[in-house]
């Protein structure tokens, strides 16, 4: 099956818990794409539901799907939110961001009573890391910025090149709030939540990519079927 079989795989499968009369967050990114491309079918065949899009390209891909489209300021409390992802690990931890959409995805995810997440097997990895964490920058100060991210990253035993997310064109790529991005090179994160923690401290950086404790359920597709991660009871049923 090709990647793009299997994250139309993961799609379907998250549709299995759309209900009528949902208020739904739609992600960023291929693997969103076609989750939003599955929903629009079924809206056209009757669904009714209300939705708030991660950035402007989703949103403008759900409009032009005739999906009805709100705002978070409009539509505060969200009852799922469908969303791809750059990396998860065992945990449920995520990097993302790839897309340049982590915050907006990750205000959009909190704001929302269950996050699913749905990927290809590629992006289930034994530890987070290998693809670069994305960091919202603004752009006032960035070399300080930049220095602390360095000096606190390091106490959490995270070292590896910052690069600022380019363009093809060679101008810096901007994020729907108009911020730059970090991406940081750290190949392993061994300790997730401290990481986390020490970025938040730092006035520079808007948000970083990691999402913890945000995700309740993550489906993965892969060449032997779909795999659902997610709280399971003591018997190994996925509860939430
Ligand atoms: C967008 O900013 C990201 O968080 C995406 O959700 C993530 O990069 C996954 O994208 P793909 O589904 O395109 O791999």
């Amino acid at each position: 099956m090709s990647q793009d079989a299997l994250k139309v795989a993961a799609a379907e499968r998250a549709l299995e818990f759309v209900e009528n009369g949902m208020r739904l967050g739609l992600g960023t990114g291929s693997t969103a794409a076609k989750f939003v491309d599955l929903l629009g079918k079924r809206v056209a065949g009757g669904l009714d539901v209300t939705c708030v899009a991660t950035s402007h390209a989703t949103q403008a891909q759900a409009e032009g799907l005739g999906i009805r489209m709100s705002t978070l300021d409009e539509t505060p409390f969200l009852d799922l939110t469908v969303d791809g992802a750059d990396e998860i690990d065992g945990e449920l931890r995520l990097i993302k961001g790839g897309g340049g959409a982590l915050l907006r995805e990750k205000i959009v995810a909190t704001a929302s009573g269950r996050m699913i997440v749905i990927a290809d097997a590629s992006k289930k990895v034994e530890t987070l890391g290998a693809f670069p964490l994305p960091l919202e920058v603004v752009p006032f100060g960035l070399t300080a910025t930049r220095n602390m991210i360095t000096a606190l990253a390091a106490d959490v035993g995270c070292e590896g090149d910052l690069r600022v997310r380019m363009l093809p064109g060679g101008k810096p790529f901007l994020t729907d709030g108009g911020n730059l991005l970090l991406d940081c090179h750290f190949g392993r994160i061994e300790a997730p939540e401290e990481l986390d923690e020490a970025l938040k401290l730092i006035p520079g950086v808007v948000e970083n990519g990691l999402f913890i404790g945000i995700a309740d359920l993550a489906i993965i597709a892969g060449e032997g079927g779909i795999t659902l991660l997610g709280v399971e009871d003591s018997e190994g049923a996925i509860v939430r």
